[in-house]
């Protein structure tokens, strides 16, 4: 299926790997030039050459912080007018005990979560409003819906984003402009891999027994965790010309974990 995006130009920020580096790649193979924004100079600069080769793409890397004003002003400058913004970063810290989050942990948590994406929304939504035409989709977390201590500083500030994405969904509808939110549950990236097998390495166990025993905990219906790639390909999707009616959404992709009629 052609989404209909060639030639339209995006930035990904935090797509060296995980769920953002998925994104870039669904995007490079719809023909879309992409700008990719990460903190780890090497990684993001080999992926950016991978998903070149591998789809022909231009896949430009600029390594920057997005949680920083100087880092958001370099994004901004290697490609100041994007019809797309793909928005997403590191999971926030786990909490297993939320008497041990400090006010510092909910500084980070919310300058790299929720106000990073508002400030790039902020910086482009303009410009797409004037050119007729712009798509915007956060890869968020399960969390903003369905609250757990656990993955409190992940949840509570992406509520809060989707909260916002969709009063301002509201303002640019009209002028074909549709933000999206993509919340995914438990899926293999470089993050869920460090935790899980740190915590098979101090029981004793495996990370697929690690992966077993949390899906089993958390009636994850699939009965296993997903993949990146599982979520890129939604992210193309709501960056697509066929996404131009669907605004103000949040996809829950979680493999069955969350119960709720819609
Ligand atoms: N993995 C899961 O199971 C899971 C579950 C629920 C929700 N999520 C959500 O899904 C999203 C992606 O998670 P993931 O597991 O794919 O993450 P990941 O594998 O850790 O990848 C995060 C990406 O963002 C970049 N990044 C992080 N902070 C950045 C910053 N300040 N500026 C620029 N780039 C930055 C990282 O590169 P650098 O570190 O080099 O900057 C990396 O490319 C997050 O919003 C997370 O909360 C993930």
């Amino acid at each position: 299926m052609d989404l209909g995006i060639r030639g339209r130009k995006a930035i990904v920020n935090g797509g060296s790997t995980g769920m953002g580096r998925s994104a870039v790649l669904a995007l490079a193979r719809e023909g879309v030039e992409v700008f990719v924004s990460a903190r780890t100079e090497d990684r993001l600069v080999r992926a950016c050459r991978e998903i070149a080769e591998e789809t022909g793409a231009a896949v430009t890397p600029v390594c920057a912080d997005h949680s920083r004003e100087d880092g958001r002003e370099r994004i901004l400058a290697a490609c100041p007018d994007p019809d797309i913004l793909v928005g997403t970063c590191a999971p926030p810290p786990m909490t297993p005990d939320y008497r041990a989050i400090t006010r510092e942990d909910w500084r980070e948590a919310i300058e790299i979560s929720l106000l990073s994406p508002i400030e790039f929304m902020r910086s482009v939504l303009d410009g797409m409003v004037e050119r007729k035409w712009g798509r915007i989709v956060n890869i968020a977390t399960v969390a903003a819906k369905y609250p757990g201590e656990i993955r409190v500083l992940s949840g509570s500030t992406r509520a809060a984003l989707a909260n916002y994405t969709v009063a301002v969904s509201k303002v640019v509808a009209k002028h074909n402009v549709v933000i999206n939110n993509l919340l995914p549950g438990m899926h293999h990236s470089a993050f869920v891999e460090k935790q899980f097998g740190e915590r098979a390495q101090a029981k004793g166990t495996t990370y697929e027994q690690e992966v077993a025993e949390f899906s089993r905990e958390w009636r994850i219906a699939s009965e296993r965790f997903g993949d990146c790639d599982d979520v890129g390909a939604f992210v193309a999707m709501f960056c697509s010309e066929f996404a131009n009616y669907i605004t103000g959404q949040s996809l829950v992709i979680d493999g069955g974990a969350t119960t709720s009629t819609f």
